[in-house]
């Protein structure tokens, strides 16, 4: 594996098996960096959280800490029936939280519910109230999109000009509908921010994020550099392949 650091955070590029322990190692030690209210974990959604859950569960990966104590959330959501696939949480609770016996009362789904405003009111409230008020989550875990999308912020978010400072919010997108994320501000105050991109597809976002001159507006990852000094991108060689 290789790293560096530059102004989005710091990169590791290697095989998706080492990054998959890397993730873990990540958690692991920001759990004990830990000092007070509970520690939480935001998952992500899409298909390379999927097999690094199927990876941590194959190889129980997690610390017997990081089982007894994490609670358990993800990043970003849509609003769909937990039990559809569409759903985020839903699929972190199927192929990782149901088989390592994640207690319900430690696995965090946001309110789908409720109206979405409702439903991210009622969220940040459920985290402050076990992260306190300074912290939204112990680690935040993203994705990208193949057009530089993370969390909920994709090309002319208006979370990314301004998110009124709350930490969680409710916004409606172009084509996808309602969703729930976390925002810039909430970003800024996690204890770690993990970044999974894997594969050819997202060389050129990558490229477009940490190279590329274009806008936050237009390259929504690029927010990123705003909370830099938490920030961890965990990517393989094929993605890697243009910067
Ligand atoms: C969503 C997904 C999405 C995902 C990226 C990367 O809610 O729409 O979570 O934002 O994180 O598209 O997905 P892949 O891991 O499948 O590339």
């Amino acid at each position: 594996m290789r790293e560096f650091v530059n102004p989005y955070g710091r990169v590791v590029v290697g095989p998706a098996e080492s990054l998959f322990a890397r993730a873990v190692r990540l958690i692991e030690t920001e759990q004990l960096r830990k000092r007070t209210g509970s520690f939480t974990v935001a998952l992500s959604g899409g298909s390379t959280p999927k097999d690094w859950f199927t990876w941590v569960v194959a190889h129980r990966a997690f610390s017997p800490e990081v089982l007894a104590a994490a609670h358990f959330t993800v990043s970003d959501e849509r609003v769909v029936p937990l039990d559809s696939d569409d759903s985020n949480f839903g699929n972190a609770r199927r192929v990782l939280l149901e088989p390592l016996k994640i207690p319900a009362a430690r696995s965090h789904p946001w309110p789908v519910d409720l109206s979405p405003t409702e439903a991210a009111e009622a969220y940040a409230q459920t985290l402050t109230a076990l992260t306190g008020p300074k912290e939204s989550y112990g680690v935040c875990m993203l994705g990208m999109g193949e057009d530089t999308h993370t969390a909920s912020f994709f090309p002319g978010s208006a979370l990314l000009e301004d998110d009124g400072g709350v930490s969680f919010a409710a916004v409606n997108t172009p084509q996808r509908g309602w969703r729930l994320t976390i925002t810039p501000t909430g970003l800024r105050t996690c204890g770690l921010i993990v970044v999974m991109a894997l594969g050819a597809g997202k060389a050129q976002a990558l490229r477009r994020v940490m190279i590329g001159e274009e806008e936050w507006s237009k390259v929504p990852s690029k927010i990123l550099s705003t909370a830099s000094d938490r920030v961890v991108w965990l990517v393989d060689e094929l993605a890697a392949s243009e910067l």
